[in-house]
């Protein structure tokens, strides 16, 4: 029986990653043109939404952009250098926390981080960064012990846990699940889990109505698309709002501090690319939207 508690297959999400390292590869994000160059992003971007490439090329790489850096913003808040990123996908942001003298382990199904691997790897070889800090490893979220296996790369060192891009497509159970194994982690290490998963559907219905009802009927084709190729249902998986997604995390035993998606104080290389008459709403949707750490309370 394929329940949602049952359910392994979750590689169907995985040519996902590649849409988002294309939507990066706009950006000044250091490294992500050449990752995306070496996937073939843009390929698998156009057979995955087909003509929505275009109407959400304007709109996308501002979107992703801000959502790769508000995480790293939230990192930075933390204090903490040591990273555990959760289904990375193809996710530059080894190299970054590596170059700054952290270690970085990125973890993703095992054909996805295979592939992300060895393209990372090239990367670091290449720009002389230090590889024995950075590592790509095999563990799906769900299993309790491939995260272990992943986390005790660290050593004991104090570490914080980031994902960006997956909760959407875990249903509640999935989500609950997921937490509870990211929970028993941070715990023996005091550590946070930043992420604006659980709350990125605000934002992504506040952009869809930015152009009006055109806007909604622009996203609708690329969402059915996905929903259709990966068989998650994201709409159906989403909270209805901030206030349950919340909940459900409290209830779980975590602590939530947010802070402002954008203030201003990293660079948003692609704004651009949205028509000057949006650039404001833009902002001040992103601005208003929040980026959470969450902290298991003992
Ligand atoms: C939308 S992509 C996001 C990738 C990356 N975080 C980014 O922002 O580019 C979703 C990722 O989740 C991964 N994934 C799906 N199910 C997973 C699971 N159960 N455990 C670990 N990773 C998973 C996929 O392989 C894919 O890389």
């Amino acid at each position: 029986m394929n329940t949602a508690t049952t359910r392994n297959d979750h590689n169907r999400i995985s040519p996902t990653a590649k849409i988002t390292a294309y939507w990066r590869s706009f950006s000044s994000i250091p490294y992500s043109k050449e990752i995306a160059e070496a996937v073939a992003a843009e390929e698998t971007a156009r057979k995955l939404i087909g003509d929505s490439i275009v109407t959400r090329g304007t709109i996308s790489p501002p979107m992703f952009e801000a959502r790769y850096k508000t995480i790293n913003a939230g990192l930075e808040l933390t204090g903490i250098e040591n990273v555990m990123e959760l289904a990375c996908g193809l996710s530059p942001r080894g190299l970054e926390i590596v170059s700054k003298g952290g270690t970085y382990i990125g973890t993703d199904l095992p054909e996805m981080s295979a592939e992300s691997s060895r393209i990372i790897m090239e990367i670091a070889v290449r720009e002389n960064i230090p590889v024995n800090n950075l590592h790509v490893q095999p563990a799906n979220v769900l299993n309790p012990e491939e995260m272990e296996n992943a986390a005790a790369i660290f050593g004991g060192m104090k570490f914080a846990i980031c994902n960006e891009g997956l909760l959407p497509y875990l249903s509640k159970d999935e989500k609950a699940r997921m937490a509870g194994n990211v929970r028993s982690l941070l715990l023996r290490v005091d550590g946070s889990w930043i992420t604006m998963d659980p709350v990125f559907k605000v934002l992504r219905e506040a952009i869809a109505t930015m152009f009006g009802e055109k806007g909604r009927e622009a996203i609708r084709p690329a969402l059915n698309k996905i929903i259709d190729q990966t068989g998650r249902d994201i709409l159906a998986n989403d909270f209805e709002d901030k206030s349950q997604a919340a909940k459900f995390y409290q209830d779980l035993g975590f602590e939530i501090e947010e802070f402002p998606m954008y203030d201003g104080s990293y660079e948003l290389s692609t704004i651009s690319m949205i028509p000057e008459s949006g650039r404001r709403k833009f902002l001040d949707i992103i601005s208003n939207a929040k980026t959470w750490i969450m902290t298991p309370k003992p």
